[in-house]
């Protein structure tokens, strides 16, 4: 299959990349290389006669026309967004700008390269989003496919709105569109400004460890090899028009998620133990949503996909990562934000 994928310099994409590229796929990686993009994450397959790189911006038609028109792909999986919840609270336009308006662009482009096409039954447009635009849970009850849309944060609500997008492009004009709704991911090659990178690394830096609040909010997180796994099926098994929710049946508290961390720490880096010592509770984040949880059973029951590592299996190959490849980590630190609290501005 010949993959066009969006935001393949990412966290999530290079890891769609790496596999799709390992499982013998043609792919096309579409990013614009925003600060959140890294070509290092590709390092392993950049090589491959069956990568090509493309440095192009999803608010640009014009662009994703030719790269269409050029690569004829039979499929389009879409990553590239604007991803971090704190500096959307600091700057939401920009998150309109792509997570809107740049799916729209993209669709609009899907939708008449697949016109010209003859409008082929194995097109499929798989558009890549978040549970959190489901909003926040209480203390019972998970996240599904029929789960009424409620999002909370400019991230969420910018990516709220171009899930509907899709699933209208969908029912108007017939094109073969799939929705996955993730929960948390976690991983190597994660950009050290969110919560388990930047654990683990001011853990090894002797810096405070921050938790947002009481550290009391659960999430429900998928080593981020999972999701890859998960979404490759998506786009090759899935039905079109529909949407599958993905989760790593892994609830915790940010709290115990990060003494978890602590913990492999103190095993896998002794020198600068013990690392619980440093953990700092810092204000709250605005909007800051409770408890996210995922009911799989569609991936599980449909396309027979589940998670295949644990929470615990994952935290010690991500520690065991970030420990190994500092050459990867370490110019990321300078980027603009990195290592600042943002997203107070609410
Ligand atoms: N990280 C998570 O836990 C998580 C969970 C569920 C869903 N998602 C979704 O998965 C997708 C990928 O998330 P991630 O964590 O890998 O994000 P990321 O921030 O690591 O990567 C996003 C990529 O998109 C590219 N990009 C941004 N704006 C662009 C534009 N205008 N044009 C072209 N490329 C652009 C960036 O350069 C970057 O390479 C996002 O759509 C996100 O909403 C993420």
């Amino acid at each position: 299959m010949k993959l066009l994928i969006t935001g393949g310099a990412g966290f999530i994409g290079s890891a769609v990349v790496r596999q799709a590229v390992a499982k013998g796929h043609q792919v096309v990686n579409l990013d614009a290389l925003t600060y959140a993009a890294n070509l290092e994450n590709l390092a392993p397959i950049a090589g491959s006669n069956l990568y090509a790189f493309e440095q192009a911006d999803i608010r640009d038609r014009a662009a994703l026309d030719r790269i269409f028109a050029q690569h004829q792909p039979d499929a389009v999986m879409h990553l590239a967004a604007e991803s971090h919840v704190d500096r959307s609270i600091d700057g939401p336009a920009a998150f309109i700008e792509t997570n809107v308006t740049g799916t729209f662009n993209l669709l609009e482009c899907a939708r008449a390269y697949w016109t010209t096409k003859g409008k082929p039954a194995a097109f499929r447009f798989h558009h890549i989003s978040t549970d959190e635009v489901f909003g926040t849970l209480g203390s019972e009850g998970q996240f599904d496919e029929t789960t009424p849309y409620a999002p909370n944060s400019p991230y969420s609500a910018s990516k709220a709105a171009s899930d509907h997008l899709v699933r209208a492009w969908g029912e108007t004009y017939g094109l073969p569109v799939l929705i996955s709704n993730c929960s948390n991911n976690y991983g190597p090659y994660h950009f050290p400004e969110k919560l388990i990178p930047v654990v683990i690394l001011n853990a090894l830096q002797g810096k405070p460890i921050p938790i947002y609040g009481q550290g009391l909010n659960i999430r429900d997180w998928l080593y981020v090899e999972d999701h890859a796994d998960a979404l490759l099926t998506v786009v090759t098994q899935g039905k079109p028009g529909r949407t599958y929710a993905i989760g790593g049946e892994n609830e915790v508290t940010n709290l115990d998620l990060v003494h978890r961390l602590c913990a492999l720490m103190d095993e896998l880096h002794p020198e600068t133990a013990p690392h619980a010592r440093l953990i700092t509770h810092v204000t709250d984040r605005p909007g800051h949503d409770a408890r996210y949880a995922i009911n799989p059973a569609r991936m599980r029951n449909e396309l027979g996909w589940r998670p295949s590592v644990t929470l615990d299996q994952g935290l010690r190959a991500t520690v065991a990562w970030y420990l190994a490849n500092r050459d990867w980590w370490q110019p990321l630190l300078v980027r603009q934000g990195v290592g600042q609290r943002l997203g107070t501005k609410g």
